[in-house]
């Protein structure tokens, strides 16, 4: 069908590259916004490599996704700096605002609540990004603004 054309042609545009299956799976995620069911058994085949081995590491990056996000994606980062600032205790916030846990979609489609390692923002800890766009100093205040402009 169409979506394993498309899944071809991105693998045949990465085909002689060499360490392949990372730059590939990015340039799916980027056209589907997701990993598609299909396309690990089409790059394990491509690649040869074992579907285990392709599913393994779209599972190990926290980049891939395997479902569509929500209209909006917020992400808490849940690496050192931002744990020790209390970063556990918003994400707990942040999840029983929206109903969902980490890696989760609201059920009406709105909102995808993913945990990212480091922002690069340790210094205004706990960050978060929201659509793209940075939060540093992340409290209680400031979650409850995040949860309301995501799920009014
Ligand atoms: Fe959270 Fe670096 S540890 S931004």
């Amino acid at each position: 069908g169409a979506q394993r054309d498309e899944l071809s042609a991105i693998i045949a545009r990465f085909e002689t590259v060499e360490g392949a299956t990372l730059p590939i799976l990015h340039a799916i995620q980027s056209a589907f916004g997701f990993i598609p069911p299909a396309a690990a058994p089409i790059v394990a085949e491509k690649l040869n490599r074992s579907r285990a081995e392709i599913h393994g590491v779209v599972t190990f990056y926290h980049d891939f996704r395997s479902q569509p996000a929500g209209r909006h994606v917020l992400k808490l980062c849940r690496a050192e700096a931002c744990q020790s600032m209390g970063a556990e205790r918003v994400a707990r916030l942040v999840e029983a605002g929206l109903g969902v846990t980490m890696g989760e979609t609201t059920a009406d489609g709105r909102v995808t609540l993913e945990p990212v390692y480091c922002l690069g923002l340790c210094a205004v800890a706990p960050a978060a990004m929201v659509d793209g766009r940075v939060v540093g100093r992340l409290d209680e205040a400031k979650a409850g603004a995040l949860i309301a402009e995501v799920a009014p």
